[in-house]
């Protein structure tokens, strides 16, 4: 039974194409259900207008399956949290709605969370290892940023991309392979078993820590392209290398960002997030690279890499602890507001 001080919080995430509710109870994770969305596979990519009905079809059964497996009852609330952005507005929309309608009927307070220092503080999840200040390397299928960490209220963004996230990176180079979508984790698959030296792809240029991807997708499709001219099966016959060559381009292109970071900040204590965290070259090159220059390194459970409701939870208790509540009046945002 809980106590009446215990703070139990509903959390729901609906950014992008996943649904997700979560409990938290006094900072545990009591539940973490996630309903993906298949629907946009047909498309190569999400399509906006779907994702929203899909969530709204997936909200009720994902929220009742987070209180059933944490063995709460709505009654037992003390807080509902949601994604309030950055993302797609119609999937933001439906949890808010959703959020702000619970927190209304059970007149209990409404938490909005960003969803990238979520991402971040996603570390948190049932664990106290991370020690602040810390440096957080958010790579996700929207974002590219390493992320200066305070505290959980203070982040500062260090470096960005300037155009494509290296979780688009990662799909749209798999798309122009021919790969289903989301290609990122397929992609990294193939990659398992190829040669990552045998093609040569450039990294782009950008000053300081920011980021680029453009370049690289440009030289993917001209690569392709030119040896399909030569040989029209070059792709199935080379596709595991392929894979592998991009795969270490991209990755060699974070780390060397990330260790430009540790050099310029003089902070060695490390985090990788977002759905990108969860690719094995990246989370095998970050925890070499903390062997030899001696980070203290975080690399999350494949479940808190990509979009969940714990790490809104994880986020919100944080909030909720510091009455950072929101009123019925909120709005979702789509973009970055910092
Ligand atoms: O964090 P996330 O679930 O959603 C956003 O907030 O964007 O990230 C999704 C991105 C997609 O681009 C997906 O392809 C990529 O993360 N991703 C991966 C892997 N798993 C997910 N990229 C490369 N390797 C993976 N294993
Ligand atoms: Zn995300």
């Amino acid at each position: 039974m809980p106590d009446k001080k215990d703070i139990i919080i509903l959390a729901i995430e609906s950014s992008c194409d996943d649904t997700g509710a979560a409990v938290i109870h006094n900072g545990k994770m009591r539940s973490n259900i996630v309903a993906s969305q298949q629907i946009h596979e047909q498309y190569g990519g999400v399509v906006p207008e779907l994702a929203s009905r899909a969530h709204q079809q997936h909200i009720l059964p994902v929220v009742d399956a987070a209180l059933k497996e944490a063995q709460i009852s709505k009654n037992d609330l003390t807080a509902i949290a949601f994604t309030q952005g950055p993302g797609l507005l119609g999937s933001l929309m439906v949890g808010a709605s959703f959020a702000k309608s619970m927190a209304l009927a059970l007149d209990i307070p409404l938490i909005g969370v960003n969803h990238l220092d979520a991402h971040v503080l996603a570390h948190f999840i049932d664990a106290d290892e991370v020690q602040f200040p810390f440096l957080c390397l958010l790579v996700s299928g929207g974002h590219t940023q390493i992320v200066k960490v305070d505290s959980p209220q203070h982040m500062e963004i260090l470096g960005k991309t300037r155009d494509d996230a290296a979780g688009e990176a990662f799909d749209k180079t798999a798309k122009m392979l021919g790969l289903p979508y989301p290609g990122g984790p397929l992609l990294d698959k193939l990659a398992q078993s190829g040669d990552p030296h045998r093609f040569k792809f450039p990294d782009s240029r950008v000053d300081a820590l920011d980021f680029s991807f453009s370049g690289l997708k440009t030289a993917v499709l001209y690569f392709i392209r030119d040896e399909k001219e030569k040989n029209p099966d070059f792709v199935e016959q080379n596709l595991n290398d392929i894979c592998a060559s991009i795969q270490h381009t991209i990755v060699s292109y974070l780390m060397r960002k990330l260790k430009k970071a540790v050099t310029e900040t003089g902070i060695n204590e490390i985090a990788i997030s977002g759905g990108v965290s969860a690719n094995s070259g990246l989370r095998t090159a970050v925890k070499l690279t903390s062997q030899k220059l001696g980070w203290r390194v975080h690399i999350p459970a494949l479940e808190y890499c990509t979009d969940n409701a714990a790490m809104i939870a994880q986020s919100a208790h944080f909030q909720y602890v510091n009455e950072d509540f929101a009123d019925q009046s909120t709005v979702p945002y789509a973009r970055l507001n910092k």
